[in-house]
């Protein structure tokens, strides 16, 4: 059994071998084996030079950004994000890797249901019809996984939580949700775009809030973890965000100065 050190050490620096490519993808993301203390491991990689570039986002970042984003869960004590860790070299160089979560879709978590079928404990976003001219509702779950990886978004800049970017694992018969493909986060310009909106505005919960205060008092090992994959601003609005939300002590609301869920929502 490798260690956590080992584990990163190997995703960073060990040879890989590409076996296959995501054909839903954007970004060209590969999956690939990699040795682990005689284990087989798999990884997502997602080199930089198949970044499709975007308007508002540095060229060739958007790895870093997705690591910088596993070391923000870690440091809140969340781990929500798979590990993550860049490498300079790879098979078709520089770029991100990530542990691969075998798992399923978050339907436990997040789904899609007849205006009369919403679970009576589940929070409502978004209603409209569907492909055969249905009335669907998107809701979720009123749980504090949700309620941390919202929290998690917005201290993020999260441009893009998409119900799809959540994977469930089953191990030893616990269920355990995980986030992934977090490209588009830590822009100096408030982005937030999530479907996680069913806690806007209500009270934080206090273990979150304590979550948070112990992380600021921490945000130098979060700083030095970080500081080669994002820029110094980017990290200062980290900081900022994380104590406007203890000040608050409330759920962020979605802003009214640009779209506040992704698109597509899956
Ligand atoms: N760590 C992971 N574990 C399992 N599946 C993953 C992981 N990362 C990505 N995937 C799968 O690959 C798809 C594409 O990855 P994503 O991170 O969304 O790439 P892109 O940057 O191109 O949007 C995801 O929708 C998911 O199905
Ligand atoms: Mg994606």
């Amino acid at each position: 059994m490798a260690t956590d050190d080992n584990l990163s050490t190997a995703l960073a620096t060990g040879p890989l071998k590409v076996v296959g490519r995501l054909v839903d993808s954007s970004n060209n993301a590969l999956v690939a084996d990699l040795e682990v203390a005689g284990e087989l491991r798999r990884v997502v990689y997602k080199p930089a030079a198949g970044e499709r570039p975007l308007w508002d986002f540095p060229d060739g970042e958007l790895g870093r950004r997705e690591v910088a984003a596993f070391h923000l869960s870690a440091s809140l004590g969340w781990d929500q994000v798979p590990l993550t860790v860049w490498r300079d070299e790879g098979p078709a160089g520089a770029g991100m890797c990530q542990l691969w979560i075998d798992g399923g879709t978050p339907d436990d978590y997040i789904s899609l249901f007849a205006p009369a079928a919403v679970p009576a404990d589940w929070l409502a976003i978004l209603q409209g019809v569907d492909s055969v001219g249905a009335e669907v509702v998107l809701a979720h779950a009123d749980v504090v996984e949700l309620q941390r990886l919202a929290v998690f978004d917005y201290l993020a800049n999260n441009a893009d939580r998409k119900a799809g970017h959540l994977i469930v694992s089953e191990g030893d018969g616990i269920a355990r949700l995980w986030a992934i493909d977090h490209g588009l986060t830590f822009h100096t310009e408030p982005k937030l775009r999530t479907v996680l909106w069913g806690f806007a505005g209500e009270e934080l919960p206090r273990t979150i809030a304590i979550d948070i205060a112990s992380f600021l008092e921490r945000f130098g090992d979060f700083e030095r973890s970080v500081s080669a994959h994002l820029p110094d601003e980017g990290l200062a609005r980290v900081n900022a965000r994380a104590r406007e939300l203890i000040e608050v002590g409330r759920f962020p609301a979605p802003r009214d100065d640009g779209p506040a869920v992704p698109w597509p929502i899956f």
